[in-house]
């Protein structure tokens, strides 16, 4: 979603918000702006609908040595993406970068009488309302930014630069991410550290609540309420070359077949295969609290959701009594749900960001319930916020499509339902087929992407041409097909839906038809047989079927068949969704589509 960059130093600073910017691209955006301003407060300003290369082109005719600026790329919530949408905006002496939602905005703009609007957005409606407390640079600007955000009801991450003070970027955070960079002589801003990645490894997380005044040499936080806050410095873990391409054409395609050392990574120190025992240092559970949890409830977004899904048929496997719930969280923040005791809720989320997944987070807290997070970003606010978590260390995730952060959070939450299981007294012969098998994993999806890329490549040019896709599996395979469906569709535009294959019959199948495909997931096992009549109705009303099968044996007449040759038993439809991943990349790649930024899509959704 939208994005902020800041910089006040002894550089360019044109040169680190353009290329801040650019980093911040895989967000998901629709136009771009920067202000820089000189020494004696005059202001650079430029805006573009569209890519940061259309911001570029703008840029060769304005080039400027200015030392401080704010960028921003926006993703259209108020307002249609133009120019005049995009930020930075302007109020008398003032230029602001937002990010998130005003939700008072209409309230706030009837009061502001004075100022002519030259957007449909609510940002401006905020940098308005700053700037009547400022008043043309008569008042210290963070004072006005305190006073107009006491008013404001929604979310922000703000950064504000004054032509009157062209030494200082003030800042603020309420429900969307801020970091400041510490450099020598330069301080930096960004609403997501990869922005700052290669300027410095040192970095605060701005909390909800504070406001900073930053200067070159100087970070001073306060918050709203005008006590001071001691900043804690933490180191930016994320490396330059975990955010490039890396020799592939997409970022989709490298993290796709990043997997075995994302899982791998995931697993440091957290398996002993030989004795079958998991250890998580992250839950902060004590036995006692492992054994009295009764109930789990997995919350989480999109691809964060079926990871909660697909662990929670595992964890039911071998955990007894113990009832699952998994939840998406746009749903279950509004619900009155009500949550039994000796409950533990986990929280699933990629960016650690995201919007409705945090409001849950905050719902399920005020019930007194302890909270878990599975999150890969480090120092994102739910990784904040959550009781106690395990981080996936899936390593930075570029693309829109969520891949390998799905297969860390599954094999995460898999591993924290063995840690209940273990403190419940399960014997370990029951557990040590899944730890044997988790540890085997990375190998075995190396094993997968190389022997059937080309296959699945092959495969995707022939279905191209469809615009409709049904994707079936039952049992474990099931939310696999849901994550199959979502990957397609988001990336290729493809309308592509998953059902359980026992649902057919109730509905879809009347669907089937010569515009449609059908993707089966058949991994061997006690539905097996099941799965594969449901296949056979398929075929009797004429339907195309790719079947994904760990059946060497396979003979069914289908149109495609791709075949996963794996030892595994347990965790073949974790080898099953690589497929659908090289599935939806290769298919939108002969489409011609942009694969790493879907249209009207953000990576981290950070308002509701
Ligand atoms: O960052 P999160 O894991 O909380 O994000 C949740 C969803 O927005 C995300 O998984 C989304 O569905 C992806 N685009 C799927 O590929």
């Amino acid at each position: 979603m939208c994005g902020i960059v800041g910089y006040v130093g002894e550089s360019k600073a044109q040169d680190f918000l353009v290329s801040g910017l650019k980093r911040l691209e895989y967000r998901g955006y629709d136009s771009a702006g920067i202000v820089t301003v000189a020494p004696e407060g005059e202001a650079t300003l430029i805006r573009a609908k569209g890519k940061i290369t259309d911001l570029e082109r703008k840029l060769v005719e304005n080039k400027k040595e200015d030392t401080i600026g704010i960028g921003h790329t926006r993703w259209a919530t108020h307002g249609e993406p133009s120019e005049a949408n995009a930020h930075p905006h302007q109020a008398g002496p003032l230029y602001m970068v937002h990010n998130g939602i005003i939700e008072n905005c209409k309230e706030l703009k009837k009061a502001l009488k004075g100022h002519e609007f030259k957007s449909d957005t609510d940002s401006e409606v905020l940098v308005a309302l700053i700037n009547s407390f400022y008043k043309d640079g008569k008042y210290p600007l963070v004072n006005a930014v305190v006073q107009a955000l006491k008013l404001v009801q929604g979310t922000y991450g703000i950064a504000v630069v004054s032509v009157k003070n062209p030494d200082e970027i003030v800042v603020a955070r309420s429900g969307s991410p801020l970091v400041i960079g510490v450099g020598h002589d330069e301080t930096l801003i960004a609403s997501d550290a990869s922005a700052l990645v290669g300027h410095t490894k040192q970095a605060i997380y701005l909390n909800d609540g504070e406001v900073a005044v930053v200067k070159k040499n100087s970070i001073e936080i306060k918050t709203l309420n005008a006590e001071p806050v001691s900043a804690k410095v933490e180191e930016i873990e994320t490396n330059l070359s975990a955010i490039q391409k890396g020799g592939y054409d997409h970022f989709l395609l490298k993290e796709i077949m990043e997997q075995p050392d994302s899982l791998t990574e995931t697993l440091r120190g957290r398996v002993d295969a030989e004795n079958g025992i998991v250890s998580l240092g992250g839950p902060g559970l004590s036995e006692k609290e492992l054994r009295s949890i009764q109930h789990l409830i997995i919350v989480g977004c999109g691809t964060a959701y079926h990871a909660g899904m697909l662990a929670a048929y595992y964890i039911e496997q071998f955990t007894p009594e113990i009832t699952i719930e998994t939840v998406i969280a746009s749903e279950y923040r509004y619900r009155q749900a009500y949550i039994p005791k000796n409950s533990v809720a986990i929280i699933v989320s990629q960016s650690g960001e995201t919007a409705d997944t945090l409001a849950c987070l905050r719902e399920i807290k005020k019930q007194g319930v302890k909270t878990i997070g599975i999150v890969n970003v480090i120092g994102s606010t739910i990784a904040r916020e959550v009781d106690g978590g395990t981080y996936v260390h899936a390593g930075p995730e570029i693309s829109v499509a969520s891949t390998k952060a799905f297969t860390s959070q599954v094999i995460a939450m898999v591993m924290f339902g063995i840690t209940i299981a273990q403190a419940k007294g399960v014997r370990t012969s029951i557990l040590k087929p899944y730890v044997e098998e988790i540890a085997k994993l990375p190998g075995e999806i190396k094993q997968v992407l190389a022997s059937s890329a080309d296959d699945v490549k092959k495969i995707a040019g022939k279905y191209k041409k469809y615009d409709h896709a049904i994707y079936l599996g039952r049992d474990t395979a099931y939310p696999t097909a849901m994550e199959g469906a979502l990957k397609l569709k988001e990336v290729s535009y493809t309308d592509a839906n998953a059902y359980a294959f026992g649902e057919l019959k109730h509905g879809p199948l009347a669907l089937v038809d010569d515009r449609f495909f059908e993707t089966a997931f058949l991994p061997k096992g006690m539905l097996y047989e099941k799965a594969i009549s449901n296949v056979q109705e398929v075929l009797a009303r004429g339907g195309h079927v790719i079947a994904v099968t760990n059946n060497q044996k396979f003979d069914l007449k289908v149109d495609d068949v791709i075949r996963i040759n794996t030892s595994l038993e347990l965790f073949v439809p974790i080898l099953m969704n690589l497929i659908s991943q090289l599935f939806a990349y290769y298919v939108t790649v002969a489409k011609g589509y942009n694969v790493d930024q879907p249209r009207n899509l953000a990576k981290s959704v950070t308002v509701e």
